[in-house]
């Protein structure tokens, strides 16, 4: 098994390009399903999650294959609209292909993709929106089999309870190829759904509304191929500016999505550290200690403070001058990187949905196993203004999100390595 070893004390200094969005790759991965002939996507990050995307895509006849950060799908060759239960359960994500072969060829057979460990995260909101739109679905020993009732699916009004981003894409992927228009209220506004939909719209789609609260889009019989580059990964970048922050450090970051990243940007910026930026760069300094966040942190659908930032900022604010309090309004179980930094020595009292964190002059490196993606990435920050070294393990659930991570780090100057096999 792999670990990191990261021993904490070097300033992060320099300057580092950013990664492609995991979350948008994803989704337009699935959508290259739709499309007649050949895409080609750029910028997707190597991580193991497009991986497994590419893998889905393999698996139904269609073809994924990589060179460097540029993905060439073929979805010519579709003919297998069932997906094997261990390609399911690699990422949870695996459940937008199942809009993307609705829409495709009205029928697919997938199984639930599982519990994951932000706690439960159901399906409910995607299938009845599938339903309104004419699918009948089953579920049977774990798999779910759906059949558009007509030739094609067809378009619906839907009201989601919540705007789910999974649920926003799945039900965007079936009406790009529905029969008539369907209209999403209260859709999520996450950037990576109008950049799903900017694929999808170079494609041939007719898409209106992304980035707002309604969405309308007007189902096409057939979708053809195009050249896409994915945005860059603003979750990524809350990633390396928190490690940049907490070490007192300097960096530049590149290639990034400066508007996008403005609802974390916000928060970092009361943190006392000196933030500035132009169109697709972010400067980002800090010479002294951090003062704690004095306004609640609030995990909200965008453009609030993103959930999956949480933990990165905790990092941030562990040695920060102050008490901040956070506030986890998405997932029920995402403080499970609280333990691994009380481990290191920070003070956190966590009940129910609150964090409490009381900045402490020092933390102390450990060993802790990566609990999920966010928060294993939160442990790397963590060790890196730590004293002394620490060890991580289970670094899949991190190499999931981040391209070669340590790779990353050590360009800054800090000093980690992954070792093992
Ligand atoms: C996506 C992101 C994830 C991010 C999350 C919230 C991808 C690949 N993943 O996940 O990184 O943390 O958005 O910004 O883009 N829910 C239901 N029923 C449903 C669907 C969702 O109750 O049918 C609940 C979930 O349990 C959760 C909340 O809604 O509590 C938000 O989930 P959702 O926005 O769907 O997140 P994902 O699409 O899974």
């Amino acid at each position: 098994m792999q670990k990191f070893i990261v021993t904490g004390g070097k300033r992060l200094r320099g300057e580092l390009r950013l990664q492609g969005s995991k979350n948008s790759s994803l989704p337009i991965i699935a959508a290259a399903m739709l499309c007649s002939d050949e895409c080609v996507l750029k910028n997707c990050p190597r991580i193991t999650d497009v991986y497994a995307a590419s893998r889905i895509l393999n698996c139904t006849g269609c073809k994924c294959s990589f060179s460097g950060n540029t993905a060439v799908t073929d979805s010519r060759c579709m003919n297998n609209n069932e997906i094997p239960e261990n390609l399911m359960s690699e990422m949870r994500s695996s459940i937008i292909f199942m809009g993307a072969m609705l829409g495709r060829c009205g029928e697919c057979n997938v199984s639930i993709p599982g519990g994951c460990e932000l706690g439960p995260r159901p399906i409910d909101m995607h299938l009845a929106a599938l339903r309104k739109m004419g699918a009948d679905i089953r579920e049977e020993m774990g798999r779910i089999r759906c059949r558009a009732t007509g030739k094609r699916l067809h378009g619906a009004r839907i009201s989601l309870a919540f705007p789910s981003v999974g649920a926003t894409e799945n039900i965007i992927l079936s009406a790009a190829a529905a029969d008539g228009e369907t209209i999403i209220n209260n859709a999520a506004r996450e950037p990576e759904i109008c950049d799903l939909c900017g694929f999808l719209r170079k494609c041939g789609a007719d898409i209106s509304g992304d980035g707002e609260s309604r969405i309308v889009v007007n189902g096409r019989e057939k979708l053809h191929g195009c050249e896409y580059t994915v945005m860059p990964d603003r979750i990524a970048g809350a990633t390396y500016l928190s490690m940049a922050a907490a070490s007192g450090g300097e960096i530049i970051l590149t290639n990034a999505c400066v508007s996008e990243m403005e609802p974390f940007l916000s928060v970092l910026e009361q943190t006392g550290c000196s933030i500035s930026a132009d169109e697709n760069t972010i400067y980002l300094r800090n010479g002294s200690r951090l003062k704690a966040v004095g306004d609640r942190i609030r995990t909200m659908p965008h453009p609030g403070f993103p959930t999956d930032a949480q933990a990165v900022l905790m990092s941030a604010l562990l040695k920060a001058e102050g008490t901040s309090v956070f506030e986890e309004n998405i997932f029920d179980c995402r403080y499970r990187h609280t333990d691994a930094f009380m481990k290191m020595g920070a003070d956190i009292q966590v009940m129910g949905k609150i964090a409490v964190i009381k900045g402490v002059k020092r933390i102390y490196g450990t060993s802790a196993d990566a609990t999920d993606l966010r928060g294993g990435a939160a442990m790397i920050s963590a060790a890196l203004s730590a004293e002394g070294t620490s060890e991580i393990g289970s670094i899949y659930h991190i190499d999931r999100g981040y391209e070669n991570i340590e790779k990353a780090v050590r360009l800054l100057g800090g000093d980690m390595q992954r070792v093992g096999m």
